[in-house]
């Protein structure tokens, strides 16, 4: 028979059991030993069958006293375990108020949009139009229609990167370089002042409307697989697009001229118009820049190549090459940027290095 005192040693080893306990887990654990099924209080309720009602009553009255003093120690440490777990917490997270704020600086433009911007407001100034165009193109744009036949030579001028869709006959691209856009531009102002170009072509007699001239930019990103200290298999190009029925290699001079003067802010730098070769183009050249002064004075710079739209080229976009005639050159913003900020590595652009492009900001 058990007497009153063993069961206040019964509470205590409770609660020494349940202090001993670090985690929520252990104090179930040690729950478990006092209150579960085969716990000791429940053993001491059974250990009753066998008393007279009389001793019954007193008996299950002391062990109803420890029990609760043993479920009380229990919550006691259900709650302390979960407050050191809070202050555990708060500890870990704890802010500290002294540390300066951290800064949103104000965001800016990129170098080489800051370039395209120019582009656009030069051009703009001369009465060009700003078109765009998609990055994944046919092969008949790329190069079809620029006078590019399959197995023409040039093809393997580009090292392009095809991409799924489209036929094996017709494959799909990253374009090469901003000219498909030299067709898809002029094929969309020719549908739209369609009536003026066939009323002009009636000629004598007969109302001879005349088509409003194209004068475009087209910029834009072009890929090759290319990559060192001046190619980025993803670069950025600019076309350029006049036509009319009477546009000559003299408005080209006069319009890159005056461009290069205009973004470079300086008079003292010279052209050089360098025969050179592109389908799409006849007769071509590759333009070249010279600063008078600076660092970079009396090195010729290759910014741009450029032509005389070829007849089939012109064909292509809906229009008679006996009527109409143009230029086209296509440069590389990404070369003009690093010329105008003295950057020798065309790589930076595309590093995303914040300290690099901070220094763009104004
Ligand atoms: N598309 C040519 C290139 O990527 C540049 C160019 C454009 C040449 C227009 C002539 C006319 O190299």
């Amino acid at each position: 028979m058990n007497a009153p005192d063993t069961l206040d040693e019964l509470v205590a080893a409770a609660q020494a059991s349940f202090a001993q306990a670090l985690t929520p887990a252990d104090l179930e654990n040690a729950k478990a030993q006092f209150l579960g099924k085969s716990g000791k209080v429940t053993e001491l309720m059974k250990g009753m069958a066998a008393l007279s009602v009389e001793e019954k009553k007193s008996r299950g009255a002391a062990i109803n006293l420890a029990k609760q003093a043993i479920e009380a120690a229990l919550n006691d440490r259900r709650q302390a375990l979960a407050n050191a777990e809070l202050e555990r917490q708060l500890k870990a997270e704890a802010l500290d108020v002294s540390l300066p704020g951290r800064q949103r600086t104000p965001g800016g433009l990129h170098p080489v949009s800051l370039t395209l911007e120019r582009i656009e407001a030069i051009f703009g100034s001369m009465g060009f139009e700003v078109a765009q165009g998609p990055e994944i193109e046919t092969d008949w744009f790329n190069f079809t229609a620029l006078n590019t036949p399959e197995d023409h030579p040039a093809r393997s001028m580009h090292d392009t990167f095809y991409v799924e869709g489209g036929t094996e006959a017709a494959p799909n691209l990253l374009r090469t370089h901003t000219s498909p856009m030299q067709i898809r531009h002029a094929v969309q102002h020719v549908k739209k002042h369609r009536a003026l170009i066939d009323a002009g072509d009636k000629g004598e007699g007969a109302f001879t409307g005349s088509m409003p001239e194209i004068r475009v930019i087209a910029p834009g990103r072009t890929y090759r697989v290319d990559s060192d200290a001046t190619h980025s298999p993803m670069f950025h190009q600019c076309e350029g697009l006049w036509i009319g029925e009477n546009v000559s290699f003299k408005d080209l001079k006069f319009v890159f001229t005056n461009f290069c003067r205009t973004f470079f802010e300086t008079d003292d730098l010279v052209l050089r118009f360098r025969p050179s070769f592109f389908p799409f183009t006849e007769p071509s050249a590759e333009i070249d820049i010279q600063f008078q002064t600076g660092p970079l004075a009396g090195r010729w710079l290759e910014v741009a190549g450029s032509g005389q739209v070829h007849p089939n080229v012109v064909r292509n976009m809906g229009l008679n090459p006996e009527k109409y005639i143009g230029f086209a050159f296509g440069m590389g913003p990404d070369r003009l940027t690093m010329l105008r900020y003295g950057v020798n590595d065309l790589r930076l652009f595309f590093d995303g290095d914040i300290r690099f492009l901070q220094q763009f900001q104004s």
